[in-house]
């Protein structure tokens, strides 16, 4: 169960800003890993806002996320010019390695699969992020590598 006592201190950081909402999910969310029911419940109690105010900002801006995400969260790009670039091949063979689906997190919390829109780097397509690491130039197999560096990584530190 989360320390919800913080987010009495994340709002109270925030108390002389005129229009703190963005701000005060923003801390929260990075304290919490996801704006949850009963965090943002929390939040609504606190600030006294209605929590279906809340709720919608929570759920309108694409930074924000109502749902827990892996410790590692995977974007594969799939606009156009990493699509003529056989992201498609990519994104199947991570779907198959990981066993999810776009939106999916793995069983053990690993790995949460998601899109992502350009990157700004077609140069290197096909091309997905791990976190705020950036691959370029995949291979369905060199993408799989990567992951399972990722696992490894993250079984050593279990
Ligand atoms: S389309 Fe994928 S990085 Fe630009």
């Amino acid at each position: 169960m989360p320390d919800l006592a913080k987010i009495h201190d994340i709002v109270k950081v925030y108390e002389k800003t005129p229009t703190p909402l963005i701000y005060i999910l923003k801390d929260v969310q990075k304290e919490f890993g996801a704006l949850t029911e009963p965090v943002l419940s929390e939040v609504a109690r606190i600030t006294q806002m209605p929590l279906s105010e809340i709720y919608g900002v929570a759920t309108f801006y694409s930074l924000f996320t109502t749902q827990p995400k892996g410790k590692h969260v995977v974007r594969c790009c799939n606009n156009a010019p990493c699509h003529v670039r056989n992201s498609k091949e990519v994104l199947q063979k991570i779907k198959e390695y990981l066993q999810l689906e776009i939106g999916g997190t793995t069983a053990d919390g690993l790995f949460t699969l998601e899109f992502t829109s350009c990157l700004g780097l077609c140069a290197v397509a096909p091309v997905m992020m791990v976190d705020n690491e950036v691959y370029g130039n995949l291979t369905p197999e060199k993408a799989v590598a990567i992951l399972k560096d990722y696992k490894l990584k993250g079984s050593s530190n279990a």
